[in-house]
């Protein structure tokens, strides 16, 4: 079966289809919106091989309206200016219109590129995300964060673009290596610590059928995920205020892979996982969260798989290396680095006022 979550976004709101297959029945599925609109699809490499023949085949048989497709290279290194000038090129060399829609066939990195080509060419194009890793449907697919990155940091040039449909077919998780399913999990999890005690009490119980490939708990996971995300982005789609929760364990995270390099030592995800054990012990030290819901927190990402410290993936950085990292953040208000704290598991909030010094022993402990 097909779950469905809407994210009310006045007159751009749009559904996110979740569930095995949904690539097979992507002609279908998209069938009402394209009437006879163009479609482009874009993917990278790796999933082009792996998925694209699926989706081209079902949008064929639909008698939908279809380029030959377009792909980028896999991997973070696509999320620049000279492969999204490329990929421009390539998009008005097909004489695309402003009812031709792109359909971002990727995880994370295909739809921030590909949805911000939409958000640019020919000022605003429709586009369709199929997210095929664990991270990109549960959480970069929803939202309409788009971009890329420069040389002073990632996702710093970009624009919010919504997308006009997400089809998250769960099944297509079947071939994305354990660790990148891992990765995805953790921000899986960062929806039952942020808001939702519950979820994360399933999350204990069938987690590791969500990691494992259960077709029922990942469609389960994923859909819980994204509604979660839809009623925040529904309610701050421009995170001035509650979206920022989205960031828990991000300010530790982003340092710990920027100290890291971005070299595949450390992915978003694993960097997440530390990063939430991490806010969670700061918020302990705080005085502010029982010890004990920290430590179920560490216990549960560990028992899954997920580095809980960095140490854990054999990584060890300096403390006031960490630190010069989060006052870069692009999260930085007025000087002050942001955290999202934690009153308990599913109780989190915005502090701008922690003091350094007591990050600095949150991560001296958690090394
Ligand atoms: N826009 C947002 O709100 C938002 C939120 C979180 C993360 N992001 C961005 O997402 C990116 C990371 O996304 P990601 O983790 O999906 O990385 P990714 O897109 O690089 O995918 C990871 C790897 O898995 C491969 N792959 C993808 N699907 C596969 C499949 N089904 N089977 C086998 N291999 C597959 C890819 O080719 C790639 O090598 C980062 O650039 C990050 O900044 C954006
Ligand atoms: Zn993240």
């Amino acid at each position: 079966v097909t779950r469905a979550v809407r994210v009310e976004l006045a007159d751009r709101a749009y559904d996110i289809r979740i569930g095995p297959g949904l690539i097979d029945r992507a002609g279908a599925e998209l069938a009402p919106l394209a009437g006879r609109r163009r479609l482009v699809p874009v993917a990278d490499e790796t999933v082009a091989r792996l998925h694209l023949p699926a989706l081209q085949a079902s949008l064929a048989a639909a008698g939908l309206n279809v380029s030959d497709p377009l792909t980028v290279p896999a991997g973070e290194g696509a999320k620049g200016f000279d492969v999204l000038e490329g990929l421009l090129d390539r998009l008005l060399g097909l004489g695309i219109d402003r009812q031709t829609i792109l359909v971002a066939l990727g995880g994370g990195v295909v739809g921030d590129l590909v949805g911000f080509a939409a958000a640019v060419a020919l000022r605003g194009l429709d586009f369709v995300q199929v997210p095929t890793t664990l991270l990109a449907q549960v959480d970069s697919s929803v939202g309409g964060k788009t971009g890329i990155n420069t040389r002073h940091g990632k996702n710093l040039v970009g624009a919010f673009h919504q997308p006009v449909l997400v089809l998250a077919d769960t099944g297509v998780l079947d071939t994305l290596p354990r660790r990148e399913v891992l990765a995805g999990y953790a921000e899986v999890v960062k929806y039952g610590l942020l808001g939702d005690a519950a979820f994360f009490a399933w999350l204990e119980a069938n987690g590791a059928d969500v990691v494992a490939g259960s077709a029922e708990a990942r469609a389960e996971a994923v859909a819980v995920s994204c509604r979660r995300k839809a009623g925040i982005v529904a309610r701050d789609e421009r995170e001035t205020g509650e979206r920022a929760l989205l960031n828990l364990g991000h300010t530790f995270g982003h340092a710990l892979e920027a100290a890291a390099g971005f070299d595949g030592r450390l992915l978003h995800g694993e960097a997440v996982a530390i990063g939430m054990v991490q806010a969670f012990r700061l918020s302990v030290r705080l005085g502010l969260c029982p010890p004990a819901d920290a430590d179920r927190v560490e216990a549960h990402l560990r028992a899954l798989g997920l580095p809980v410290r960095p140490r854990d993936r054999g990584l060890s950085f300096p403390v006031d290396l960490l630190l010069s990292h989060m006052a870069k953040d692009k999260k930085v208000r007025d000087g002050r680095m942001v955290f999202v704290l934690s009153r308990g598991i599913g109780r989190a909030f915005v502090a701008t006022d922690v003091d350094p010094a007591d990050v600095a022993a949150v991560l001296a402990e958690t090394a």
